[in-house]
């Protein structure tokens, strides 16, 4: 699923909560989720099923391939779909692996200038990992401003 970003890749929230930052653009919503640890019913996986159909409270999604399963307007299926904007969707938060919140901010610059020397013996796979996570601060502190 090749997706360009123009401005700033998507906050994906779930119930207002800001979970992840979209940005891998070869990724599905279903899979970004996934890796966070969202907990969502997939069997398919690819538009035919229905069985992730989720409902969007605010934003919008795009589909590489038009799914077959009705959806209305305020739902998508994130097995074949990826944010076109910030995306709020009605799944739970509960369980998943969430990094951004207003109490997180502040502690994770904190954190990260008094630990330089943890960072040097990071995994490249942390690397990226820490990378998204100032992407996501940064991001979430433009939307405060
Ligand atoms: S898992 Fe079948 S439509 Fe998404």
């Amino acid at each position: 699923m090749k997706r360009a970003f123009v401005n700033k890749a998507p906050i994906v929230r779930l119930q207002g909560q800001a979970v992840l930052i979209f940005n891998d653009p070869d990724q599905s919503l279903l899979e970004a989720l996934e890796i966070k640890k969202v907990r969502i019913f997939s069997e398919c996986r690819s538009g035919y099923c229905g069985c992730c159909k989720t409902k969007i409270k605010s934003g919008s999604v795009i589909y590489q391939k038009e799914p077959l399963v009705p959806l209305a307007d305020d739902e998508c299926l994130p097995c074949c779909c990826a944010p076109n904007s910030d995306v709020d969707l009605e799944l739970s938060a509960k369980g998943a692996d969430v990094f951004i919140s207003p109490l997180t901010i502040n502690s994770s610059f904190h954190q990260t200038k008094q630990e330089p020397a943890a960072q040097e013996s990071t995994s490249p796979c942390q690397l990226k990992q820490q990378k998204t996570k100032l992407s996501a601060l940064q991001l979430e502190l433009q939307e405060q401003r």
